[in-house]
């Protein structure tokens, strides 16, 4: 009897330590609603595609590690015509929505990934609705990373880039041609 209820106390135990870290790997970063700064619940989520590696090291870091990484370009790229193209252009040039690719921001926060990802989570005004059902928060990565990558602005407004990034930075344009390595995968 009484090795059973220690068997129990345990296993409570260890279920409550696993509640601490998953709940830990989540508050590193409080992402905000752009429009009324109300904290977005990432428990709303799509269960798929929420723990991945890229998907554990943004949230940990407001850093998207898909930028400028083909393979993720290219699945970005698709979930640009499929999930934004319809209000935002084909290629992000502005429609319904604004263009996603000069330096103008409505909301200044899309400068950086951390904003950018609030935005197409938790949604702005009007048709820009909360994308967290549409999209999983790694897709939400692929395409934030075709965002950045067909950005053609000046690079100074590019906050979001590394140093890097900034060296090699050459305004996008439709004629550049994406070379995905074959067999690469989305991957930080
Ligand atoms: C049904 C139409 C619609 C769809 C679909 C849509 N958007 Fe929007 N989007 C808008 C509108 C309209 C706005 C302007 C909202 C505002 O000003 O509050 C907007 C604003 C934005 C902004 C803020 C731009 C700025 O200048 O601050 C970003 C970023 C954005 N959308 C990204 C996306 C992405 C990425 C997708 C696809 C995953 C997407 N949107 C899908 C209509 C849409």
């Amino acid at each position: 009897m009484k090795k059973t209820i220690r068997t129990a106390g345990g296993l409570a135990l260890a279920t409550l330590l696993l509640a601490a870290t998953a709940a830990q790997a989540q508050a590193q970063i409080t992402f905000r609603n752009v429009t009324d700064g109300s904290a977005l619940d990432l428990n709303n989520a799509r269960e798929e595609g929420r723990d991945t590696p890229g998907v554990k090291q943004f949230l940990e870091t407001g850093k998207n590690p898909y930028n400028e990484k083909p393979a993720c370009l290219k699945l970005g790229e698709d979930l640009m015509l499929t999930a934004c193209s319809a209000c935002h252009g084909h290629y992000a040039e502005g429609k319904i929505g604004p263009s996603l690719t000069d330096d103008y921001w409505t909301y200044p926060e899309g400068k950086i990934d951390e904003g950018l990802f609030s935005i197409i989570f938790g949604g702005a005004r009007a048709q820009m609705g909360p994308q967290y059902l549409s999209l999983t928060l790694d897709e939400m990565l692929q395409v934030m990373a075709w965002v950045r990558h067909i950005y053609h602005g000046p690079v100074e407004a590019a906050d979001w880039m590394t140093d890097e990034q900034r060296k090699t930075y050459k305004p996008w344009s439709p004629d550049q041609k994406l070379d995905v390595p074959a067999g690469a995968t989305c991957a930080p």
